[in-house]
């Protein structure tokens, strides 16, 4: 490059990320799903316009009912930690359960599918979870001592156990923190010092991919490190995957661990009537990772939220109370909480929860639960539908299930992936929403609305109503719809379902989330706080939004920044790839290039003839600038128990840098695999690499 292209590379806003992909074509829905929706009305746009602001979200708050309405919709006083629904009284639990039970007692609520195979599904009625709930708010009250506004964090995986325990909590108004069950013992010791909590919940054991793992040891490590950070944890409730037996080798600490299946005994009837809180007291405490630091503790309310989620899975989840609705995520990340959880049950749907590893026993498990449950809306992220399109990519047409709705969530979708999950799963008869949004934000931002706008594969459509974005650039100036140029995109004015705060560190919340593009730090004007959502994303001029990740997943190729989903997503219009990770290698000349690595889709072998179709769909998509250092071929990718790709891991193989802490990955034992297909046999010294890569990915 010549030092005159050099400088101008240099000058090029930080902001400016080359994208180059094509826009892909509209797709409409079809007209049995629009004669049913929920949502008929291009009105509702202008009602949510920004003029109609905070007013407009009273129409989601009157989906729920109230102890008390409120006097104050939205109250700015103590910027940017924004109130709601400020004197209005709510529970939680009461909306979703108790004010069910006189029209849909007798209706399931959650549907429970065991992984084994072999063992019954449980179907919680209303009337049951009703029963069940009330019980366990009585043990909470009475043998834990537990109320309002104390803190309790759960370790649950998917077991009705868990939003069992969710909702007594929320009964009594005590604050929950369910801590992912993938998650380390450490994590949650550390979740737990950071939130104060003196009891624990969890269960001895779970099933995943066939086995019964003990899970109950990683409370003994959680109380540990707790109390290694200050605080003491002084009661265990231990639920039992099957009561009677003990799946967990560990003891039972004396005084600390109690059976909460032995204790129920005590509750058998007992009623507890749902308190009524303020609008703006905490619901829950969802930690979420930031680049850099400890976890983020998002403190989500009762009121604002509880709105948002009704609202957003009444229009954009197009929930009826008839529905059978799967939502295959895991409760213990936000998609879970609000639309496994509290969305649909306050809106009386019957939710399925499903216990284990999607391609358990094979690849056709998925499609067999939804044939026999009769499923007709389904949910999840694509990195689920990659691992199913690769395990199986013909399996869906062997059963006979019809969905009419698909929500996609949490990632960029290929455009490639999309088409197959909308042709092969959705039969080319549903409805698929694309929906934007982040653990601070309890619920979708961006998103078609389902029967009001077509599809646009890999976009995530327009902004829902009552939310405004605006892309900036790194100085603060807005980035046109149709200007083909990408930034920040933030969001203009606050909705009920964002988060309070981050528990215990406000300066943190202000600092990470508003001080960008804050203008005035002491204004209460809500206008002088756009929300950063830290990712990077850019507006077609039709108004739908693409996403292209988190700011840091960019790679800066000779002054050009790439978004590596656009290349993961070339790389997977090659046929015979089933997925594809990016990272950045240091490159003397280039600053950065990427690295692209992609397995393939049973049947095919690693060829060199793959590798230069990678290359050459990557050249043909993008541009030469774009061209990867290297194309590997590998077994598998190294992914989290959640399936994510873990780019830090490959990042680090790719630039012989130290691999770090493999503890979170599912697979630690392909990483020695791809090492060797990258560096060879022998081992090369591993160095610390920069910054930016060392941190790339950092989940
Ligand atoms: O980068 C965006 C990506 O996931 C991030 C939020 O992750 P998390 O807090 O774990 O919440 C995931 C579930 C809501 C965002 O900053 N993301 C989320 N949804 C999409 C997405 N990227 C592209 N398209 C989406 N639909």
């Amino acid at each position: 490059m010549s030092e005159q292209k050099a400088v101008e590379a240099d000058e090029v806003s930080e902001a400016q990320i080359a994208v180059h992909w094509k826009e892909e074509e509209f797709i409409y829905p079809s007209p049995r799903f629009v004669s049913q929706a929920l949502m008929t009305d291009p009105g509702i746009y202008e009602r949510f316009a920004i003029e109609n602001f905070p007013e407009c979200f009273k129409e989601y708050a009157d989906l729920l009912s109230w102890y008390k309405y409120w006097h104050t919709t939205f109250d700015p006083s103590d910027a940017p930690c924004w109130k709601w629904f400020v004197g209005g009284r709510i529970n939680a639990c009461y909306n979703c359960v108790d004010r069910h039970l006189d029209q849909y007692k007798n209706k399931a609520a959650i549907i429970f599918v065991p992984e084994p195979e072999d063992e019954d599904h449980q179907i919680l009625t209303f009337q049951e979870l009703y029963v069940r709930v009330n019980e366990f708010a009585a043990l909470l009250r009475d043998f834990a001592g537990l109320k309002a506004g104390d803190r309790v964090t759960l370790q649950m995986p998917m077991t009705p156990e868990l939003p069992i325990t969710m909702l007594a909590c929320a009964r009594l108004g005590v604050i929950h923190s369910e801590v992912f069950g993938g998650f380390s013992g450490r994590s949650c010791g550390e979740r737990i010092a950071d939130l104060g909590s003196r009891v624990l919940i969890t269960i001895d054991g779970y099933y995943r991919s066939g086995s019964l793992l003990d899970h109950k040891k990683k409370a003994d490590e959680a109380v540990a490190v707790a109390k290694d950070e200050g605080q003491v944890v002084d009661k265990v409730l231990v639920w039992r995957r099957h009561p009677g037996q003990y799946a967990s080798q560990t003891p039972m600490v004396d005084g600390r661990d109690h059976f909460v299946n032995d204790l129920l005994a005590d509750y058998a009837g007992k009623r507890v009537d749902p308190v009524p809180l303020p609008a703006e007291d905490p619901l829950f405490i969802m930690y979420t990772s930031g680049t850099t630091g400890r976890p983020k503790g998002c403190q989500h309310s009762i009121g604002g939220y509880l709105s948002y989620v009704a609202g957003t899975s009444k229009f954009v989840q197009d929930i009826h109370p008839t529905d059978v609705y799967w939502c295959l995520a895991d409760i213990g990340w936000i998609t879970g909480h609000s639309y496994i959880v509290y969305g649909p049950l306050v809106l009386a749907a019957s939710s399925v929860m499903y216990e284990g590893v999607p391609t358990y026993p094979d690849a056709g498990r998925v499609w067999r639960i939804a044939e026999r449950l009769d499923v007709n809306i389904f949910h999840t992220a694509p990195t689920t539908i990659r691992m199913l399109r690769k395990a199986g990519p013909d399996e869906p047409a062997k059963y006979n299930f019809h969905f009419k709705h698909m929500t996609t969530v949490g990632e960029p979708i290929e455009p490639e992936v999309w088409r197959w999950y909308y042709d092969v799963v959705g039969k080319g008869e549903a409805a698929i929403v694309d929906t934007f949004w982040q653990t601070e934000n309890g619920g979708f931002l961006c998103s078609t609305l389902p029967a009001l706008q077509p599809m646009k594969p890999g976009s995530t459509g327009p902004a829902l109503p009552g939310i405004h974005p605006v892309i900036y650039d790194e100085d603060g100036n807005e980035i046109a719809p149709g200007a083909n140029a990408a930034g920040n995109i933030c969001i203009r004015a606050p909705w009920p379902g964002s988060f309070q705060t981050i528990w215990g560190d406000r300066a943190r919340y202000v600092e990470t989330y508003y001080a960008k593009y804050c203008q005035d730090k002491d204004s209460t004007d809500w206008r002088d706080w756009p929300y950063l959502t830290g990712d990077g994303a850019m507006e077609a001029e039709d108004g739908y939004f693409r996403i292209l990740g988190r700011i840091d997943d960019v790679i800066n190729v000779a002054g050009h920044r790439l978004g590596t989903k656009e290349l993961e997503s070339a790389s997977l219009t090659v046929e015979e790839v089933a997925e594809a990770a990016v990272v950045p290698v240091a490159d003397e000349i280039k600053g950065r290039v990427p690295d692209v690595y992609v397995s393939l889709k049973p049947g095919h072998d690693a060829s060199d003839e793959i590798a230069a179709k990678v290359k050459a769909a990557i050249d043909d998509a993008i541009g030469k600038i774009a061209r990867p250092k290297n194309v590997y071929i590998v077994p598998d990718m190294p992914k989290t128990r959640s399936g994510k790709i873990m780019r830090r891991v490959l990042a680090a193989i790719s630039n012989t840098m130290e691999i770090g802490d493999l503890t979170t990955l599912a697979n630690p034992d392909v990483v020695e695999e791809i090492r060797i297909v990258v560096q060879g046999v022998e081992k090369l010294a591993t160095r610390k690499g920069p910054a930016d890569i060392a941190r790339f990915g950092d989940e």
